[in-house]
């Protein structure tokens, strides 16, 4: 049984959702204001339960070449040194060029998966047989993705243990696609139903290898230098640390968790489900039976040859992509037009993120960068006023061990001293 507060909470106004979580939570009337000052009333249909807008700051990351074209690049994230060091890798690899993206093709893949086959060569067999007609099913269910060029467009079957998975591959045009996928998906399979089949389940596919998009870039090893490291021996040692995370799965995870620091950020400023892409990623990155590193990095010459292959099935129209008043505004910043260009702009933000944690690694570690921005966050956290900020993080960074008592003990003596407490 749920408290008294929650009982028909879905059913109440947004003001009434929001008194009754303060009611029942016992918060305060300064946490009933902040729900009131960030709640957006159309984001009231959007989500069950909707009590406020979650915000995350949002910041740009400049200057990052994809094919000869200069973004500013959207990314909401709440880590601080991601912006920083998306920016600081972009320019590196701008000063030699900057990258280059392809995207060959762009299928999202409709699964229906069967089960409780006798026979699964024979099934396999009459299934190609009918694949048009099963694709003609696919298209019926969404005619307008068909008008527009798109569609199911190819059939392919798979025997996966007991199972066969009927896969569909989908051309979504430039939408994120899921939905279409899904209602594609359950057409096939209320229809192979009919034919006596037992489907256990139809739905999109994360695994979005037949959304592939490639980046790669070069760098000089002159814009590798670093005031205690020459360029070459920062370009050996990133390539080191490449090879590292392509045999050991601890490292490759972290690896590709500095990757998506970038991605998720600029995917979720795009509007575009940033679960998605992660979860297309992780699969994508254990292809091999072995989780490896997404990005490589070789040297050849005098250069660092970056690359980082991976799903990108992001769209620019269509579901949540502009639903948000801010990713409206996120598109006129970046100008970005259609979902391959936009694939190639954050797997090439991945590839830049990369470069600059690879480099931090390979010099003087990732702790020198991050705890100026750190320190600002613990500051803000423990409840420092923005005038507070500055001189907190400056006496923080006189001591040696850092942490929220110590902060919030230095925040009160600075209080004292003003008379400001
Ligand atoms: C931290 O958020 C990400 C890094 O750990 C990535 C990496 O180690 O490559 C710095």
């Amino acid at each position: 049984m749920g408290e008294d507060w929650q009982h028909g909470f879905y059913r109440r106004s947004l003001s009434e959702r929001q008194a009754r979580l303060v009611q029942g939570k016992q918060l305060n009337q300064t946490a009933l204001e902040q729900l009131q000052a960030n709640e957006t009333t159309q984001h009231d249909l959007v989500v069950e339960n909707y009590i406020t807008d979650y915000r995350l700051p949002e910041g740009v990351a400049l200057g990052l070449v994809v094919n000869g074209k200069a973004y500013t690049v959207p990314m909401a994230t709440e880590e601080p040194s991601v912006i920083a060091a998306a920016s600081n890798g972009a320019k590196r690899v701008a000063q030699s060029g900057g990258f280059t993206a392809e995207v060959k093709e762009r299928y999202l893949v409709g699964q229906v998966v069967l089960t409780d086959v006798e026979n699964p060569d024979r099934v396999t067999t009459d299934l190609l047989m009918h694949q048009d007609e099963l694709l003609q099913v696919a298209n019926d269910a969404h005619p307008s993705m068909k008008k527009r060029g798109g569609g199911a467009k190819q059939l392919r079957i798979r025997q996966v243990g007991d199972f066969i998975s009927v896969d569909l591959l989908i051309d979504v045009q430039q939408a994120m696609g899921a939905n279409t996928v899904n209602t594609m998906a359950e057409a096939v399979a209320q229809n192979l139903r009919q034919s006596g089949y037992h489907v256990l389940t139809a739905i999109l596919s994360n695994l979005a290898d037949q959304s592939l998009v490639t980046v790669t870039c070069h760098v000089d090893f002159k814009a590798l230098v670093t005031p205690a490291f020459d360029g070459a021996s920062v370009a050996e040692r990133i390539a080191k640390l490449s090879e590292l995370a392509q045999v050991d799965p601890y490292r490759a995870a972290t690896h590709n968790k500095g990757i998506m620091n970038g991605i998720d950020a600029a995917v979720l400023a795009s509007g575009n489900d940033w679960r998605a892409i992660e979860s297309g990623a992780h699969a994508y990155a254990a292809r091999s039976g072995q989780y490896r590193g997404l990005a490589t990095w070789t040297l050849m010459g005098e250069q660092l040859i970056g690359g980082l292959t991976m799903p990108m099935p992001v769209g620019v129209v269509g579901g949540s992509i502009k639903l948000t008043p801010q990713s409206r505004v996120n598109y006129q910043i970046s100008e970005i037009q259609t979902a391959q260009e936009l694939a190639g702009v954050i797997a090439s933000l991945g590839l830049a993120q990369n470069l600059a944690a690879l480099r931090a690694l390979a010099t003087s570690g990732i702790q020198a960068g991050h705890m100026k921005l750190q320190y600002r966050s613990l500051a803000m956290s423990v409840g420092a006023i923005a005038t507070e900020v500055a001189p907190l993080v400056s006496q923080l960074k006189q001591y040696k061990h850092v942490d929220a008592t110590l902060a919030q003990k230095i925040l009160r003596e600075m209080r004292t001293q003003h008379g400001t407490n």
